[in-house]
């Protein structure tokens, strides 16, 4: 039995940091072994909201497939694709926007939200985002689409969009599943998500030396004055670290033991975290650093995985345009106008 096909990616907007490690990049590691998957470098998606700054997207591109390789990603079994260099991922969201409605797309929470959060003025392209989205995920018939909760609203467009092509042209998408992962989610250092622009995260480029700075920054129990008042372990992110990251489970019911009756102080678990955290990272930092050494090699896997998927999506490409009525080439519009000719000038 052939292995079922996944699509997923990421905006190329920094660097990840290891809320997206144990989210996301841990469970694509893992379904590489089951699926066929292409991971997507979604730079076109950038553009949906922010226009000003060519050299930084560059500059993404590169540290984001270096974090991923660091976190797992296998060149060998997966394909990377750099979406802007496939013009079918534009071209497929284009005959894709004849099947969506303007109010539709008008609903989609994500739409509504960001506007408020971002205080921006839509562009047309940034109300057809989840268009686009629909479009990389269909070009290359994805079954499944891991993805975060958030982007729920838009895996279930872009089923929408496969059912009422399929309708109307004939049986061409598979109907996308959105794939969760169940990792928990990972508190920033200050408690909020963790996210890039709230300063509150640890990335994979981060130094040990930067990791540990960093965990000794970390939120606590505000209620606790001293080591010896009687602590609080739920809610309190250094101990969310320390079951994601610490592999001696009997130490950290200990330590949060000891911690509930006052009996050791923040900075000591602070310290073993920042331990353990540097050991966990230290053979990703390893595998980044190799690549960052030869960013030859990362050019060769991006443009190896694009060729690849390339032939993918112009497969499909054609087919959408054969079944749409279009034409994609001479040849073909030789045979199928051809074939008209007697019944239409008779
Ligand atoms: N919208 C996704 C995000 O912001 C990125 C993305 C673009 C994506 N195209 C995709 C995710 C296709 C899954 C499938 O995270």
């Amino acid at each position: 039995m052939s292995k079922k096909r996944i699509l997923t990616g990421h905006r190329p907007t920094g660097p990840r940091h290891i809320g997206h490690l144990v989210g996301t990049l841990e469970n694509w590691k893992r379904l590489q072994d089951t699926h066929e998957c292409f991971f997507l470098v979604a730079d076109l998606h950038v553009l949906t909201t922010s226009q000003a700054d060519p050299e930084r997207i560059h500059s993404n591109i590169l540290n984001l497939m270096a974090d991923w390789l660091a976190a797992g990603i296998d060149p060998v079994r997966s394909t990377i694709v750099l979406q802007s260099i496939i013009p079918e991922h534009s071209q497929l969201s284009m005959l894709l926007s004849m099947l969506v409605t303007v109010s539709r797309l008008e609903r989609v929470p994500t739409y509504k939200e960001q506007i408020k959060e971002l205080n921006l003025q839509p562009s047309l392209g940034f109300l057809t985002y989840p268009v686009l989205q629909a479009a990389d995920i269909l070009l290359y018939k994805s079954q499944l689409v891991p993805v975060g909760e958030d982007q729920l609203p838009h895996i279930e467009l872009a089923r929408e969009i496969s059912r009422r092509f399929n309708k109307i042209y004939g049986e061409t998408f598979p109907e996308p599943e959105a794939l969760l992962s169940d990792a928990a989610r990972l508190p920033g250092l200050d408690n909020r998500t963790m996210h890039t622009s709230y300063e509150n995260a640890i990335y994979l480029k981060d130094t040990p030396e930067e990791t540990t700075r960093k965990v000794m920054s970390m939120y606590t129990d505000p209620t606790r004055l001293h080591a010896t008042d009687p602590g609080h372990v739920e809610g309190n992110p250094v101990f969310a670290y320390h079951d994601i990251f610490n592999p001696d489970k009997v130490e950290v019911e200990e330590v949060k033991n000891s911690y509930r009756a006052g009996k050791v102080g923040d900075v000591e678990v602070k310290h073993r975290l920042a331990e353990v955290l540097n050991d966990y990272l230290a053979p990703l930092r390893e595998r980044r650093a190799e690549y960052v050494s030869r960013p030859k090699r990362l050019l060769e896997v991006l443009f190896s995985g694009t060729a690849k998927a390339k032939l993918v999506t112009q497969e499909t490409l054609e087919e959408v345009h054969e079944n749409m009525g279009l034409m994609h080439s001479q040849s073909y519009s030789e045979k199928v106008l051809a074939k008209n000719i007697p019944g239409i000038f008779c």
